[in-house]
């Protein structure tokens, strides 16, 4: 084997006899610094993340199987902590979050698995991926050297690692999983750490390691990872990175196919031609592993997306969309470029690379050994201009910004911006099935005035109050107007300071106004002018969460809710400040105590029928109707495009948040945006960021399906409709 040094070979071959000493399928795996090392053969292989419990488990063996005919070898996926253990030692691996189910199918398939346990996870996911009961033990501090978070965090890795031995699912013991991941990203916070944050990577590494698997670990994003752990790479591009030892493999277990937004904000699409060219770039490199992040994004149902401001859909434009249907052309051109390379995957793994300059912004990187044979990569760097370059005594044509992929290093069987799959292109279309006359139920703001239980002076966090039971938690007070009060005028000002992450104002019982965050300005001021009556007034403030924070140092410490101060402005007497006046609490909605969302609500004769609803868009109702399962057999969305904010229910499960806000952005055109930035495209600016969501067909029984929805602001529920996905050449 030529250009590999001497450890490496020792090392592969120590491997070699290992695997040949026990049984073939009770392999280890182990690496070196060219790939990882799989019952004794070095492999250059192609993952996709598919998060499990963002589809539904009749729809894993289809993602699972594209997958495969995609061309990839390895399906990754993070472990979801917060859904497993929603309150300390209880665990649930029920439905969608049954992940030794989602493994088996993998395995079935005939494929391996990266299992990324974190438990940290970032993934846009509410808190991280953290439960939110973390928060709530004493003294802790998350993801550094701090005893309590050391104690949940090995107990919970230890359990999923227990989990997974049980069932025989490491490679080791002739399972699917060849590869984990311990952390996630820490790089980014690390300065902040400091020496507690590298006492902590220690200890990580450490006790991953002392778990015994039998295959590697990684961290992904982390330049320190302790040996014998592997640093990895995450990014649009990835070739200018390299493991933090010679003897560690080059591989990349992100590599992020298109983006995520948030309510608000445009919808991100990465052609394929930059992705794959950022594939091809990383393989010339010497890298041996790349895993799409995602390959099937899929929906953020219930409460699960992070944030704040998450859209339901983590659709990602991944090469199978959102409602697993495959994405053309992303997914036919990856797939050709992987049988490309999977054409040299013989030369990749036996020769070191050598380039060689064909121009200014051109090379060829070229693998050749007696016994690997020769591939060669010809790559032009221009941006906007087509080059015609010479390699070996023949010519070659490069569009920009390309890579041209030649197995035999004569004949090109790819280049990365030729793609010969046809465009596809999604639609939602109407049904035959229509829905059923509706029924509204009012929410109302009273509750709160008549059976508040929590009085205290001064305003309170969100979450010590809600511990994300629910999104919504009432703050109301109120303010006494004298006959001689004339406020100049003038209505009084309301001003409101909210450390996040939506809120609707209240004055007597009416709707006043709202206020919303963004994402990257989660607080926001409220300012609106109200009206008060001589007596007393009552102010409501209701204050949404729309999704935890998933990300940032410390985000166990971050507040949400109304933070203060509150003030009137323009009173006779001047500006009153209300906020450590007394407040009255009341944590989630009328409708969730009386699980109007449930088939079998016992309230159903407090609902009103459609006639009264026709007439008024009001705030803080609830809607339900029923349909019956459509014939047809695509996937199905509802359209929210006539509704304001709020939550949707099918059956009693939570299709999760849905918010008609426009996106704002650049759309039209894509853009190159410069080294290392992918080229990215801007889509539904002006538009709502989502307006249909997925309703899963698993979930539907042949009639009388319940559709509940609890609409915030005020929306038109007789223009919901149930869509059909489907396709067509564009
Ligand atoms: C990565 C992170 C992922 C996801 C991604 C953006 O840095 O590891 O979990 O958040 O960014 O989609």
């Amino acid at each position: 084997m030529e250009g590999a040094s001497s450890a490496s070979i020792r090392w592969a071959l120590l491997c070699t006899l290992l695997c040949l000493s026990l049984s073939l399928s009770h392999c280890n795996v182990t690496y070196d610094g060219r790939s990882l090392i799989i019952d004794g053969h070095r492999r250059i292989l192609f993952s996709g993340s598919i998060h499990y419990p963002r589809s539904t488990p009749q729809m894993w063996e289809g993602l699972v199987r594209k997958a495969k005919d995609g061309g990839l070898d390895v399906i990754d996926t993070y472990v979801f902590w917060n859904v497993h253990e929603p309150s300390p030692g209880n665990y649930n691996f029920e439905g969608r979050y049954d992940v030794v189910r989602f493994i088996k199918t993998v395995r079935d398939a005939g494929m391996y698995v990266h299992l990324r346990i974190g438990p940290y996870i970032c993934g846009e996911w509410n808190f991280g991926g953290f439960p939110v009961w973390l928060k709530f033990v004493p003294g802790i501090s998350f993801r550094t050297d701090n005893e309590p978070f050391k104690l949940a965090m090995k107990k919970f890795t230890q359990k999923i690692v227990q989990m997974m031995k049980v069932e025989h699912l490491f490679q080791s013991q002739g399972g699917p999983i060849i590869l984990s991941q311990i952390e996630n990203e820490y790089e980014p916070v690390k300065k902040i750490f400091g020496e507690a944050g590298k006492a902590y990577m220690n200890w990580v590494a450490n006790i991953a390691v002392g778990m015994g698997t039998g295959v590697p670990w990684v961290m992904c994003k982390e330049d320190d990872a302790p040996d014998p752990v592997i640093n990895t790479c995450n990014g649009f591009y990835c070739d200018y990175f390299s493991p933090n030892k010679p003897y560690k493999p080059t591989m990349w277990t992100e590599a992020w196919t298109g983006w995520f937004t948030d309510f608000g904000g445009p919808l991100y699409k990465r052609p394929v031609e930059d992705l794959a060219f950022s594939v091809a770039r990383f393989i010339q490199k010497g890298g041996s592993f790349v895993n799409y992040y995602m390959y099937h994004g899929g929906t953020n149902f219930g409460r699960t997306a992070g944030g704040p401001f998450i859209i339901t859909s983590y659709d990602y434009d991944a090469p199978i969309d959102e409602y697993g249907l495959i994405r053309q052309p992303k997914y036919g051109h990856l797939k050709d470029l992987h049988s490309a390379m999977k054409l040299c995957e013989r030369a990749l793994l036996n020769a070191n690379p050598v380039v060689e300059p064909l121009g200014n912004y051109e090379q060829a990187h070229v693998f050749s050994s007696t016994s690997g044979g020769c591939a060669a990569f010809l790559s032009n760097y221009r941006t906007n201009s087509n080059v015609r370059v010479t390699f070996r005594n023949r010519h070659y044509d490069l569009p920009p910004w390309s890579i041209s992929i030649l197995p035999d290093c004569v004949n090109e069987a790819f280049n990365t911006a030729k793609v010969r799959v046809g465009t596809m292109e999604f639609q939602f279309l109407p049904l035959k099935t229509g829905l059923k006359p509706w029924e509204s139920f009012n929410e109302g703001v009273s509750f709160v005035e008549e059976d508040s239980k929590i009085s205290v002076a001064g305003l309170l966090e969100q979450l010590n109050m809600t511990r994300d039971a629910t999104d919504y938690l009432w703050y109301t007070t109120s303010v006494d107007i004298s006959p001689s009060e004339s406020f100049g005028g003038r209505s009084p000002l309301l001003r409101v300071q909210s450390a996040g992450h939506a809120m609707h104002v209240f004055i007597n019982g009416q709707l006043s106004g709202s206020a919303f965050g963004t994402r990257e300005k989660r607080r926001f001021n409220f300012a609106g002018n109200i009206n008060l009556r001589v007596g007393t007034n009552r102010i409501s403030l209701l204050s949404v969460a729309v999704g935890l924070q998933n990300q940032g140092s410390h985000f166990e410490s971050w507040s949400t809710g109304i933070a203060g101060p509150v003030t009137l402005e323009g009173l006779d007497r001047g500006t009153r400040d209300l906020s450590w006046q007394k407040w009255s609490y009341k944590v989630g909605l009328k409708g969730e105590y009386m699980n109007l969302h449930l088939p079998d609500s016992s309230q159903s004769g407090s609902w009103m029928h459609e006639s009264s609803i026709m007439q008024k868009q009001q705030p803080l109702t609830w809607y339900k109707t029923y349909f019956d399962a459509p014939e047809e057999d695509e996937p199905l969305a509802l359209d929210m495009g006539s509704m304001g904010k709020g939550q949707v229910w099918i059956n009693g499960q939570s299709i999760g948040r849905y918010w008609t806000a426009l996106a704002k952005g650049e759309c039209g055109g894509c853009s190159y945006s410069g080294t290392y930035r992918p080229v990215r495209c801007q889509s539904r600016c002006g538009h709502p960021t989502q307006q249909w969501y997925h309703v899963p067909r698993s979930w539907l029984k042949p009639t009388d399906n319940l559709l509940v929805v609890f609409e915030e602001i005020g929306g038109d529920a007789l223009r919901i409709s149930l869509m059909k996905r489907s396709v067509s050449a564009a």
